[in-house]
């Protein structure tokens, strides 16, 4: 995992998976350097991840306050438990959906929960965090926020891109894609992972990208995508050009037995 920090008050943790015939996709996790600290999401639960001792090249994990689950998929929730045992006063900041799901296999703490839907805001000393739904998401549970010191949207799953190498998913900033490579890994990624867009009128859908357009983020920190400060544009381009899209087809029962042919020894 790689640790950086592309903004005064905001710790990357960037993590990467290999998808075969995808690319690598970012797993990114964040620390907001706030009053009272803020981590966003816990990243990868594979057994040679240590979430609480990366974490612990950025802050003590003893000083967070606040665990800003953005949704319970398990590329967001790999640290959560040890977290809470080494971050003794923070709470995880989720929706009662998410508590629902986390609920099926490790039920959450209730005392340790704060409940928060889109729209809501929470304090966390020096700046506020005003939770929204982002346009593309995965997961019914979602909620990213807006930050109002430093204008920063972490926007979950939305807008993400598996890249086509390892370096590009641990790039420092979105800079380092072309618009033709940003655009087609943002349209592979929309038809994985929000296939729904595939039935949703674009006007509407423009309607639930316009709060971001107007809250205009300095930057955007998505799990799944490098970190994207300077103009927008085209990433929100790159989201309205998916919808419609028909959604990604993964390979068959055919072909998984081809290619395991293939490693057959001769
Ligand atoms: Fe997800
Ligand atoms: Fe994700």
């Amino acid at each position: 995992m790689r640790t950086f920090r592309p903004h005064p008050d905001v710790t990357v943790f960037n993590d990467q998976l290999e998808v075969p015939g995808i690319g690598h996709l970012p797993i990114n996790a964040y620390v907001l350097h706030a009053e009272q600290p803020v981590v966003v999401d816990t990243g990868l639960g594979l057994d040679d991840r240590d979430f609480v001792r990366t974490l612990g090249e950025a802050i003590d994990p003893a000083d967070v306050r606040w665990i800003w689950l953005t949704h319970p998929d398990r590329d967001h929730t790999g640290g959560i438990f040890a977290l809470l045992e080494a971050a003794p006063n923070a709470r995880i900041v989720t929706t009662f959906a998410g508590v629902g799901i986390m609920s099926t296999e490790s039920p959450l703490p209730m005392d340790r929960v704060y409940l928060l839907n889109p729209g809501q805001t929470l304090d966390v000393g020096d700046r506020t965090l005003t939770g929204f739904r982002p346009p593309l998401f995965d997961n019914p549970a979602t909620v990213g926020f807006f930050e109002s010191k430093s204008g920063i949207f972490f926007s979950s799953d939305c807008f993400g891109a598996p890249m086509g190498s390892a370096d590009l998913a641990s790039a420092d900033s979105i800079g380092e894609l072309s618009d033709d490579e940003l655009a087609g890994r943002q349209l592979l990624w929309t038809s994985i992972d929000s296939p729904w867009v595939q039935a949703v009128d674009p006007t509407i859908f423009a309607s639930w990208l316009q709060p971001v357009r107007d809250f205009d983020p300095s930057w955007i920190f998505s799990t799944h995508l490098p970190p994207a400060s300077g103009d927008k544009t085209r990433i929100y381009d790159n989201a309205l050009a998916a919808v419609g899209c028909s959604p990604f087809v993964g390979p068959d029962q055919a072909a998984l037995e081809a290619m395991l042919a293939s490693f057959e020894p001769v």
